[in-house]
Protein backbone atom coordinates (compact mmCIF):
# COMPACT_ATOMS: atom_id res chain seq x y z
CA UNK A 1 0.00 0.00 0.00
CA UNK A 2 1.41 3.60 -1.06
CA UNK A 3 1.94 5.93 2.12
CA UNK A 4 2.12 9.69 2.09
CA UNK A 5 4.11 12.13 4.26
CA UNK A 6 2.87 15.53 5.07
CA UNK A 7 5.22 18.22 5.78
CA UNK A 8 6.18 20.07 8.41
CA UNK A 9 4.53 17.45 10.70
CA UNK A 10 6.07 14.60 9.01
CA UNK A 11 3.18 12.12 10.16
CA UNK A 12 2.44 9.60 7.52
CA UNK A 13 -0.52 7.24 6.71
CA UNK A 14 -1.52 4.48 4.80
CA UNK A 15 -3.04 5.34 1.22
CA UNK A 16 -6.03 3.33 -0.31
CA UNK A 17 -6.39 3.21 -4.23
CA UNK A 18 -8.24 6.21 -5.70
CA UNK A 19 -7.60 8.70 -2.55
CA UNK A 20 -6.35 12.62 -2.77
CA UNK A 21 -3.83 14.35 -0.87
CA UNK A 22 -6.52 15.92 0.13
CA UNK A 23 -8.57 12.72 1.01
CA UNK A 24 -6.28 11.33 3.14
CA UNK A 25 -5.06 14.92 5.50
CA UNK A 26 -9.13 15.06 6.24
CA UNK A 27 -9.31 11.41 7.08
CA UNK A 28 -6.34 11.87 9.35
CA UNK A 29 -6.72 14.94 10.84
CA UNK A 30 -3.62 17.05 9.06
CA UNK A 31 -4.07 20.58 9.00
CA UNK A 32 -4.74 21.82 5.55
CA UNK A 33 -7.59 24.78 4.04
CA UNK A 34 -9.53 23.58 1.33
CA UNK A 35 -12.61 26.64 0.62
CA UNK A 36 -14.12 25.34 -2.36
CA UNK A 37 -14.43 21.50 -0.84
CA UNK A 38 -12.19 19.94 -3.14
CA UNK A 39 -14.03 21.37 -6.13
CA UNK A 40 -11.01 22.52 -8.25
CA UNK A 41 -12.38 26.05 -7.83
CA UNK A 42 -10.08 27.75 -5.31
CA UNK A 43 -6.08 27.33 -4.81
CA UNK A 44 -6.27 26.93 -0.48
CA UNK A 45 -5.29 23.22 -1.17
CA UNK A 46 -2.08 24.13 -2.61
CA UNK A 47 0.90 22.06 -1.48
CA UNK A 48 3.98 21.22 -2.37
CA UNK A 49 5.14 17.87 -3.96
CA UNK A 50 8.84 16.88 -2.52
CA UNK A 51 9.35 13.04 -3.20
CA UNK A 52 6.98 11.20 -5.47
CA UNK A 53 5.66 13.62 -8.50
CA UNK A 54 5.69 10.47 -10.62
CA UNK A 55 3.21 8.68 -8.01
CA UNK A 56 0.23 10.80 -8.39
CA UNK A 57 -1.95 11.09 -11.41
CA UNK A 58 -0.91 13.85 -14.20
CA UNK A 59 -2.78 17.49 -13.63
CA UNK A 60 -5.37 18.25 -15.92
CA UNK A 61 -6.45 21.01 -17.92
CA UNK A 62 -8.79 22.88 -14.65
CA UNK A 63 -5.85 22.33 -11.84
CA UNK A 64 -3.79 23.38 -14.29
CA UNK A 65 -5.40 26.61 -14.80
CA UNK A 66 -5.90 26.89 -11.27
CA UNK A 67 -2.29 26.79 -10.55
CA UNK A 68 -1.50 29.28 -13.31
CA UNK A 69 -3.35 31.86 -10.92
CA UNK A 70 -1.12 31.08 -7.95
CA UNK A 71 1.60 34.13 -6.83
CA UNK A 72 3.50 31.15 -5.19
CA UNK A 73 3.04 28.10 -7.51
CA UNK A 74 6.49 26.13 -7.86
CA UNK A 75 7.79 24.00 -10.09
CA UNK A 76 6.49 20.96 -7.52
CA UNK A 77 3.34 22.75 -6.86
CA UNK A 78 -0.52 20.63 -7.37
CA UNK A 79 -3.50 20.83 -5.70
CA UNK A 80 -4.13 18.39 -3.20
CA UNK A 81 -7.70 17.91 -3.92
CA UNK A 82 -6.89 16.90 -7.56
CA UNK A 83 -4.57 14.59 -7.00
CA UNK A 84 -4.61 11.20 -6.79
CA UNK A 85 -2.00 8.90 -5.40
CA UNK A 86 -0.80 5.87 -6.68
CA UNK A 87 2.50 5.48 -4.68
CA UNK A 88 4.80 6.87 -2.26
CA UNK A 89 5.10 10.61 -1.53
CA UNK A 90 5.99 13.27 0.58
CA UNK A 91 4.08 16.72 0.19
CA UNK A 92 4.34 20.19 2.14
CA UNK A 93 1.11 21.72 3.00
CA UNK A 94 1.43 25.22 1.89
CA UNK A 95 -1.54 26.84 3.45
CA UNK A 96 -2.39 24.82 7.08
CA UNK A 97 -6.25 25.96 8.70
S1 LIG B 1 -9.99 22.63 -2.14
FE1 LIG B 1 -10.39 24.19 -3.58
S2 LIG B 1 -9.06 23.69 -5.22
FE2 LIG B 1 -8.68 22.14 -3.79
Amino acid sequence: MPKIKFLPSGAEFVVMKGETILDVALANGVSIQHACGGFCACTTCHCEVIEGTENLEAPDKDELERLDVLDSRTPKSRLACQSKISGNVTVRVVNAE
